[in-house]
């Protein structure tokens, strides 16, 4: 008894003595005094404020930037490397641009995400990055197949528009558009870039996969905060053994990928001729040298769709969501809709794009690791192994970088004085970070909206919680549900 006593007062006062030691971040680590730290306790750093602030981490650090009133903030917790978070425009153009050599997608990424992205563009480095690069900009630069692109586009969105939006518009069904956007999407993306022919439009068609891919997108986000995400899932499974456990999703997704991959192999082997992403792929050589593996290949097909699907239709949705909210800003719109009854795109639509993706950014926070110790233009010192995150979303927000009215949508802050489109740094807008693949986003979310609005007045339906669901990129967490009126 009187042993278990002693031990008892020994462990607590070693403890103690730890916490007095380590009072803001797990033991053993180095204390980083010259930035300032995120909220952080004694022995285990941040973790209990990630896993708390788990379902709002964007908005979360961004209440955080402007409560501590700094834009570059620090924290470590346990098990985890230490991360730099910042939303200062100079540190992000330095990292996405002067020193982008030194800052890559570390081991944190492919822990957490490497069974669901595999060595796919979002999870690559180096060669392997670069040749993927490579084959997908030799599609999108090739004008024969960006018409086609443009004609598959213009095909589903009017399929879209008579089974979907015309059958809404009839009926006076609410309708969930963030849902129909990302069905619309895929379909499209998965027409062009594989060749596959989902029919996810048609009613009651509830895709396993999509499902599954969602759920797994989302929990890479989760695992970022839980370093022994390993042993929890494992634990989730023994314990919840009527939930499909994420080994489970992964195995619904790779059957899917295998399923377009074997598809086309048996049309090649039947004389059939494409030119499409996939073949693009199939053509082309790995950074060996080597023709690319059923394996990498599954890595293409999935690492496309949440470049081609997510994105576009998240955009589109938020961009709808932000004239519905804002009746001045779609008024205007709508004239000019009207008085430009063609086709073409204006200044006009395209400011509502930038803005939505300056409050409503595709990829709201990005996180690299460094390789070397390094200094920010802010004159934060990194140290070679750190992590470093921005957070495209707490950049859009802030009033220090956009001004008092930050907050507000007003897509004519992107006129300048002298009425031309204003461009933006990659550093203070980073929607698209270096300013990559904007072309085909920002034509395809427009014809998309304008369309859309041009033959139908939508209506939020009332009492609905509209906000992001936290994952790698930024969905509606509950749809976002509206009435459909045919315009006369
Ligand atoms: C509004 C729509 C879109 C937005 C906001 C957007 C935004 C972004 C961002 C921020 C990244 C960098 C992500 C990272 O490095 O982790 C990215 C990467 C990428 N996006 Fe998009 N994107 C959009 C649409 C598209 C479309 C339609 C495609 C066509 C396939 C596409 C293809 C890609 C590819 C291939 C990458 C990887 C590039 C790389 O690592 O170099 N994106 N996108």
């Amino acid at each position: 008894m009187k042993t278990a006593t002693l031990l008892t007062a020994g462990a607590t006062l070693l403890l103690s003595a730890l916490a007095v030691k380590y009072p803001n971040r797990p033991i053993f680590t180095e204390d980083r005094e010259d930035i300032p730290s995120i909220c952080a306790h004694p022995l285990v750093g941040i973790t209990p404020t990630l896993l708390l602030a788990k379902d709002i981490f964007h908005q979360y650090l961004f209440d955080l930037f402007e409560k501590v009133n700094v834009m570059t903030l620090t924290g470590i917790g346990l098990g985890m490397p230490r991360s730099i978070m910042t939303i200062d425009p100079r540190n992000v153009d330095y990292i996405l641009k002067d020193n982008f050599e030194n800052y890559v997608k570390g081991a944190m990424l492919n822990d957490a995400a490497g069974d669901l992205l595999g060595h796919g563009i979002f999870n690559a480095n180096g060669e392997a990055w670069k040749y993927q690069r490579k084959t997908a900009a030799s599609i999108f630069n090739t004008k024969k197949i960006s018409d086609q692109f443009t004609t598959v586009f213009l095909t589903q969105l009017q399929h879209m528009n008579y089974h979907i939006f015309d059958t809404a518009a009839d009926n006076g069904q609410p309708l969930d558009f963030h849902d129909t956007m990302l069905r619309f999407t895929l379909n499209y993306f998965m027409e062009i870039g594989f060749g596959v022919e989902l029919n996810a439009l048609s009613s009651g068609n509830n895709l396993p996969f999509i499902r599954s891919f969602d759920i797994c997108q989302a929990n890479v986000f989760q695992r970022f905060a839980n370093p022994a995400f390993q042993w929890t899932e494992t634990l989730s499974a023994w314990f919840m053994p009527w939930k499909t456990t994420i080994a489970q999703h992964l195995d619904i997704i790779d059957d899917f990928a295998y399923g377009v991959i074997e598809d086309r192999q048996r049309g090649l082997n039947h004389g059939e001729e494409r030119n499409d992403l996939l073949s693009k792929f199939m053509e082309t050589t790995n950074e060996h040298g080597q023709k690319l593996s059923k394996e990498e290949l599954r890595d293409v097909v999935l690492n496309f769709v949440i470049a081609g699907r997510d994105t576009t239709a998240q955009t589109i949705s938020w961009m709808v969501y932000s004239l519905l909210t804002n009746p001045l800003v779609q008024s205007k719109l709508m004239a000019e809709i009207k008085a430009h009854i063609t086709d073409e795109l204006y200044e006009n639509p395209v400011t509502i794009f930038y803005e939505t993706l300056r409050l409503y950014p595709g990829v709201p926070a990005n996180q690299k690791y460094a390789l070397n110790d390094d200094i920010w233009p802010d004159g934060t010192v990194i140290k070679k192994n750190d992590y470093v995150l921005w957070s495209a979303y707490g950049q859009g927000r802030s009033r220090k970088i956009w001004g008092s009215d930050a907050k507000d949508f007003k897509p004519e802050r992107w006129f300048t004085a002298e009425g031309d489109l204003r461009r933006e740094s990659p550093g203070k807008w980073p929607a698209f970070n270096a300013g990559r693949k904007a072309k085909l986003a920002t034509l395809e979310a427009l014809v998309a909206v304008v369309t859309l609005l041009r033959k139908y007045e939508l209506t939020l339906v009332p009492n609905q919680e509209i906000t992001y669901r936290v994952s790698t990129t930024l969905p509606m967490k509950n749809g976002m549900n509206v009435y459909v009126k045919t315009r006369t």
